[in-house]
């Protein structure tokens, strides 16, 4: 059952190998290194969509008169997951110089607005776009602050609407927080030794950008006065930068200036902790909360389940004990609901192949998000690049896809009670059965913003790149998984099943009813994270606290696999013994709960996201994280449930067999039984049987070996007595000799 020792060593070397690198300063994954900068230097300011958390439609950056950059635009570098995310990060004009502070910088003056550009810009701040502007991959942080309460944002609007009046935010006052750039430690420590000899070379001042910060104004420009002027010239007067005041106000014809001004400032924030301003967010605290909740909510279920055992045990003890012989024979009658329905635990469910399925692609989905997350928490891909997290979950997901073949197809064999032909079709299916309704749920979102042109919707290009991946990687991965799972031994099942299905006493309560029910507690576990979540996702924070989330996640994983062993326990003890189904979705229906409590967020929190689409793509994104974690939370029951009932048998045979042991020597010897119920009491009975046996033999043989003279002196009685006696046990040790012979090793280990 438990994982070999070295492997557990193993891992737990990797996982300190991990943090360690994690920890150590000179350990950067390729591409997240940081970049020199001497004074003077270039710096080059990039953008990304426009985004709103009113429509959750991107629109490309140009797409308002905004200045352009004089080289024209150009796409930075992208990866799949920018691209699936909806960003677009370009050039932008703004450029700074290393660690040089300047201020009244012209940008541009725009032509005068046409009455279009006039109501996209007016749209486009009703409808609350944002525009985000990123320095070395570190998005801008906008501080503001709302009733004493500071709050965090990345980016700053398009503008504000002031009674009937827009206002333009048109000029930006950018602070970059800089540090000492540091040598990487290996190389520091190499040139340490050189430094005495060659002198202090690399001694001129580098810099690295460790954080932007954005204060976005609006002021009233004289566009007489600077008619002449080109990019990047000084502005006649000094621009006053007030945040609390607006001043250029959107009218028709009307030319827009544009200007900045940046400052430098040195702060002891250290390359690898340049995103921790971005983690402290006002929720720090509320993080705890929800963990401690987790916490509660376990401890409780934990409780429950244990209660439950002992309880059970502690009434099957109480009724071996108070059997008498004749009852003895009874004794399987009186069995509680869980031994009964021993021959139908493990009868093949209806649609045993489609849980199959699921469970493969619930395995996969977990893999990927234990991986994911993992990496994430350990600093390797959250912040280092834009989308890394998107490609990594992709990545993973593809890769995983051996693991949903193994899981599927051995299940199924396991089923199927070892035969494995047809697992070709149980791979494909799996391959199949997730990604299919993502293509589904992402072709139908696609169409919606084709159809409104935002730069959310994902290339044609990007869709055949993704079909690719899936067939040509996914696919053969998950055949591979399946046949892997095809050759692996099954799991040997304890119990055969019997031939005819047992009837299903009529129950109390539907089954489904609790099943649903519990379903609740789970959601209990996550629903704060939850909330980050979703305003991270929807509400353009920043959502980095990837550590919490892993915490949140294994808390999560041991309620469902708790909720979903107490209610198969319970379904088992009332002897309603078709658990597969129910197992899965005890712990699966949290999705339900999930997807309500997105419709709250979107009809509560989102009330003013704006027309159909945004609500239809909204609603898209959530069936379909809804529908991932309803496979990963099944699983995770599923299992959990799977090898409760493998185990149970077991320790049901354990358990029996030591009674057994009791109550012989109960039978035998017609000793009362020690009237406190404990292991040790049967222990101490199953020890003194054995040494009683030993003890018997030896005077038996000393009564043979006795001439008669000596014979004499026994009572022939007693040695008949003796005779039954060993006689008793002999017969009754070989009637149970399958139980017995699990005895003595159990015993064995016990003492
Ligand atoms: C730039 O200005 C800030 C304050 O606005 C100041 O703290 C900093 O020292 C200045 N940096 C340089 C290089 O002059």
């Amino acid at each position: 059952m438990s994982p070999p020792p070295r492997s557990s060593v193993w891992i737990a070397f990797s996982i300190f190998l991990l943090l360690h690198l994690s920890q150590s300063h000179s350990f950067y994954l390729p591409g997240s290194y940081p970049h020199k900068y001497l004074i003077g230097d270039s710096l080059f300011v990039k953008v990304n969509s426009l985004t709103s958390i009113d429509t959750e439609m991107p629109f490309g950056y140009y797409s308002l008169p905004f200045c352009r950059p004089l080289e024209g635009i150009k796409d930075s570098a992208e990866n799949l997951g920018e691209l699936l995310m909806g960003d677009r990060i370009e050039n932008s004009p703004y450029r700074f110089r290393m660690f040089t502070n300047e201020s009244d910088i012209l940008l541009c003056r725009t032509d005068p607005l046409s009455i279009a550009d006039l109501d996209l810009l007016k749209k486009r701040i009703d409808e609350m776009y944002q525009v985000n502007v990123l320095l070395e991959n570190l998005p801008a942080i906008r501080y503001t602050s709302k009733d004493d309460l500071a709050l965090q944002w990345t980016g700053f609007p398009v503008g504000v609407r002031v009674g009937e009046s827009y206002f333009i935010f048109n000029h930006l006052k950018f602070t970059v927080l800089v540090h000492k750039y540091e040598e990487p430690a290996t190389i520091a420590a190499a040139s340490a030794t050189s430094a005495t000899a060659s002198g202090a070379v690399s001694d001129a001042p580098g810099y690295m950008v460790v954080g932007f910060e954005v204060v976005p104004c609006s002021f009233q420009h004289d566009t007489q006065s600077i008619k002449n002027l080109k990019m990047y010239e000084k502005y006649p007067t000094n621009i006053q930068c007030e945040p609390t005041t607006v001043a250029m106000a959107l009218k028709d014809k009307q030319r827009l200036v544009f200007t900045y001004e940046v400052s430098f400032v040195e702060r002891d924030i250290h390359w690898p902790s340049r995103w921790d301003a971005y983690l402290k967010m006002e929720g720090a605290k509320v993080h705890w909360f929800s963990i401690l909740n987790s916490l509660m909510l376990i401890a409780f279920l934990a409780g429950i389940v244990l209660v439950i055992f002992l309880r059970t045990v502690r009434r099957d003890l109480t009724r071996h004990e108070e059997l008498d012989k004749e009852a003895q024979a009874q004794m399987n009658e009186e069995l509680s609901g869980w031994k009964l329905v021993v021959g139908d635990v493990f009868r093949v469910p209806g649609n045993a192949t489609l849980l199959c399925v699921m469970v493969g692609d619930g395995v996969q989905i977990l893999g990927m998000a234990v991986v994911t997350i993992l990496f994430a928490a350990l600093g390797f891909m959250s912040p280092a690049s834009r989308g890394a997290l998107i490609t990594g979950m992709l990545f993973f997901y593809l890769v995983l896809g051996i693991a949903a073949g193994y899981a599927a197809v051995r299940i199924w064999k396991t089923i199927k009670g070892g035969n494995h032909t047809g697992w070709m079709s149980v791979s494909w299916k799996v391959a199949c059965f997730f990604p299919g309704i993502t293509f589904l749920i992402l072709t139908t979102l696609n169409f919606l913003l084709w159809g409104s042109h935002s730069t959310g919707a994902i290339p044609f290009s990007l869709f055949i790149i993704l079909i690719l991946l899936w067939f040509c990687i996914s696919v053969p991965l998950t055949f591979v998984g399946g046949y892997l799972g095809a050759k692996a031994p099954h799991v040997e099942l304890p119990v055969r099943t019997n031939q005819i299905p047992r009837e299903i006493p009529p129950q109390k309560y539907p089954s489904w009813l609790l099943v649903l029910g519990a379903g609740t507690l789970p959601f209990g576990t996550l629903f704060i994270e939850l909330f980050f979540i979703m305003s991270s996702l929807w509400m353009g924070r920043v959502y980095y606290v990837f550590g919490f989330l892993f915490i949140v996640f294994i808390f999560m994983v041991v309620v469902c696999a708790e909720v979903s062993l107490v209610l198969t326990y319970m379904h088992l003890c009332v002897e309603d013994w078709k658990w597969w189904w129910k197992s899965f979705f005890s712990s699966g229906s949290v999705a339900i709960y999930i997807f309500l409590y997105y419709l709250n967020y979107l009809v509560f929190d989102l009330e003013s996201l704006s027309g159909p689409v945004s609500a239809t793509l909204y609603l898209g994104y959530s069936l379909f994280i809804a529908v991932a974690i309803m496979l990963a939370t099944g699983t995770v029951g599923f299992l959990s449930s799977f090898c409760f009932s493998s185990d149970t048998e077991y320790w049901c045979a354990l358990l029996l067999s030591k009674l057994e042991i009791a109550s012989m020597v109960h039978v035998c010897f017609e000793r009362p039984s020690s009237a406190a119920i404990s292991w040790d009491g049967y222990l101490f009975h199953v020890g003194s049987l054995a040494s009683s046996m030993d003890m018997l033999g030896e005077l038996k043989d000393n009564i043979k070996n006795l001439d008669d003279e000596e014979a004499l002196d026994f009572d022939p009685d007693q040695d008949d007595f003796l005779d039954d006696a060993v006689a008793d046990i002999l017969t009754v040790k070989t009637r149970r000799l399958p139980h017995a012979d699990q005895i003595e090793d159990i015993v064995i280990q016990d003492v």
